[in-house]
Order: structure tokens, then C-alpha cells, then sequence
């Protein structure tokens, strides 16, 4: 039913409570949280006047909301999950990451990074022994005036081929993240895996909802990054594998066409950058430079 098929006194009894409800928050001390509390008012009352939700569906939605606060843990959250898979993760890394020359492009965090990731050298290995093909990843970070940034920090983490980060095995291993130093002239490198799709956590109610939408959980292949310098945007970001058929349904609306990278195959035997022998082995490898824009634009 549209708007217009309600008669007027209808009409006034609707935008009445909206404006009400508006008006409870007026003597908000804090500015900030008065604009929030107000405008998100009104997008809910638009959003249940638009859709002339039913009462049964207001109960689903209690209902899914409540599910999703069960399956919550310290190590589940699924109502990050939840504006994971609404986009409204991807839009709040947008709004805060506002394009700036060339500075790289922002995507979401992700629920896999640890702190405390153990110190690599440039041309070490992170995989810490987690399956997969080795991946030799290399690249400069820069600022937007193109200038080397010595000593940036970059995080680095990924799944294995399994499809699993870490942190979701039950023994405690650390594999498949690190964190490096660039060199004097900017530059990092190190092995890692080449990335390998992997479905997020679908076992709750935000995996019954894309079930039930006709959606995949599959994120389409990435390698995290997280960079940090001082004066400098801190950076949380992933690399993509260009030809990955998930590219286009990734279930979290993470991939940007910048951030899709050639992991270029290599047949075993052929000589690796740094002398590490793999004469049986096939692997991979890619380039990703980083420029950081400034910390205040
Ligand atoms: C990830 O990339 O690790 C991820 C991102 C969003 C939801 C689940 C997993
Ligand atoms: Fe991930």
C-alpha cells in the first residue's frame, strides 16, 4: 500500500508518532547522539510505514534479532555479521575512508585479525606451516606525493586452503598472519598463501537469512592488510585475486575493482625471488603498492 492510499486522518496519526518519538530526544545533552537517536527515528518509521510491516513481521524480526544475540559470544559476533551482509559494514568503511588522489582503497575488517602477530622479516614466511600454495607477495607503500614511507607496519592475515583463518582451529596455532616493517625505501615483502575462497560463519541466524534470500555465504579470495604510520590514514584493507568467479557476490560487498590484484602463476621449479627452492611445487605471485593518504584530509 503506498502512502497515498491512506486517508489523510491515518496519514496524521503516523507522521504524529514519528514526531513525537523525534521530540523524546530533544533535551539530549549530547549534540551528536541527539542526531543520531532523532535520524535513525525517522529512517525506522519510514522503514515500517514504506513496507506496512505486519505485527507477525515485526515478531520475525524481534525473533531473528534475538537469535543473533544467543549465538554472540567472545568469539562470535553475529551482529557484525549481520551488517556484514547488509552492506552497512562496507558503507561505514566508505563514509570513513573518503577518497583521496591515489591513496588505496578501504574494505571491510573482518573478525579474523588478532593483535599481537608475530614480527617477520621482509621475504619471510607467514604461513606458519597452514596448507596452501606458497605466495610471494612484494610492494612499496607510499604516501599520495609518492614519497617511500620507511618503517610502515603492515598486518597481514588470510585463510588457509581449508578455508580457515587461525583462530577457528581449537589448538591455539598462529599461522597465516604476521606483521612487517617496510625497508628504507618503503618496500615489504614476504610469503604468504595464495588466496582461497571461503564461506563466512553461516551456522546462525545471519546464514539462515541468506539462505533463505538465495544468497551465498562465500567471500570471494583475499589476503588481508591492515597498514599504519604515523601521520598517516591508517589503512584496513584486502587484495583480491583477479579471474576468482566470486568476485561479483562476495557476501560481504568487500571487493573494489582497485584492490583486485594478478597473483601470476608460476610452474614448479621456477626460480623464486629469493632463492627459496620449490622444485616440485607450483606458486604464485603479486604485487600490491600501497599509497596512504595523509591522516587528516
Ligand atoms: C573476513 O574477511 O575475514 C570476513 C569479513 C566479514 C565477515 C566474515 C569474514
Ligand atoms: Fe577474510
Amino acid at each position: 500500500m503506498t502512502d497515498d492510499a491512506l486517508s489523510a486522518e491515518q496519514r496524521e496519526r503516523e507522521e504524529a508518532l514519528v514526531e513525537t518519538v523525534v521530540a523524546s530526544f530533544a533535551d539530549a545533552p549530547d549534540d551528536r547522539l541527539r542526531e543520531i537517536m532523532q535520524a535513525l527515528t525517522r529512517h525506522l518509521h519510514a522503514f515500517v510505514r514504506d513496507v506496512r510491516l505486519t505485527e507477525a513481521e515485526w515478531n520475525a524480526g524481534i525473533e531473528f534479532l534475538t537469535a543473533a544475540g544467543h549465538i554472540t559470544d567472545d568469539r562470535r559476533q553475529e551482529f557484525i555479521l549481520l551488517s556484514d551482509v547488509l552492506g552497512i559494514s562496507m558503507q561505514t568503511v566508505a563514509v570513513n575512508n573518503e577518497a583521496y588522489l591515489d591513496a588505496t582503497e578501504a574494505t571491510v575488517f573482518g573478525p579474523f585479525f588478532v593483535t599481537d602477530a608475530p614480527f617477520v622479516e621482509n621475504g619471510g614466511d607467514i604461513a606458519g606451516g597452514a596448507p596452501g600454495q606458497p605466495c610471494w607477495v612484494e610492494g612499496t607503500v607510499t604516501d599520495t606525493e609518492g614519497r617511500p614511507v620507511a618503517g610502515a607496519r603492515i598486518e597481514v592475515w588470510e585463510a588457509d586452503e581449508d578455508g580457515f583463518y587461525d583462530v577457528q582451529y581449537a589448538d591455539d596455532r598462529i599461522a597465516g598472519r604476521a606483521h612487517l616493517l617496510t625497508d628504507e625505501e618503503g618496500r615489504y615483502s614476504f610469503w604468504g598463501l595464495t588466496p582461497t575462497p571461503y564461506p563466512i560463519p553461516a551456522d546462525g541466524p545471519v546464514g539462515a537469512l541468506l539462505a533463505a534470500v538465495n544468497r551465498s555465504p562465500m567471500r570471494a579470495s583475499h589476503l588481508h592488510f591492515l597498514v599504519d604510520a604515523p601521520g598517516l590514514r591508517t589503512l584496513v584493507t584486502h587484495i583480491f585475486v583477479r579471474g576468482d568467479e566470486l568476485l561479483a557476490s562476495d557476501s560481504v560487498f568487500g571487493v573494489k575493482e582497485s584492490l583486485v590484484m594478478d597473483f601470476d602463476e608460476q610452474p614448479p621449479g621456477t626460480p623464486t625471488p629469493d632463492g627459496r627452492v620449490l622444485a616440485d611445487t607450483a606458486w604464485s605471485r603479486t604485487r600490491f603498492d600501497i599509497v596512504l593518504a595523509p591522516e587528516h584530509v
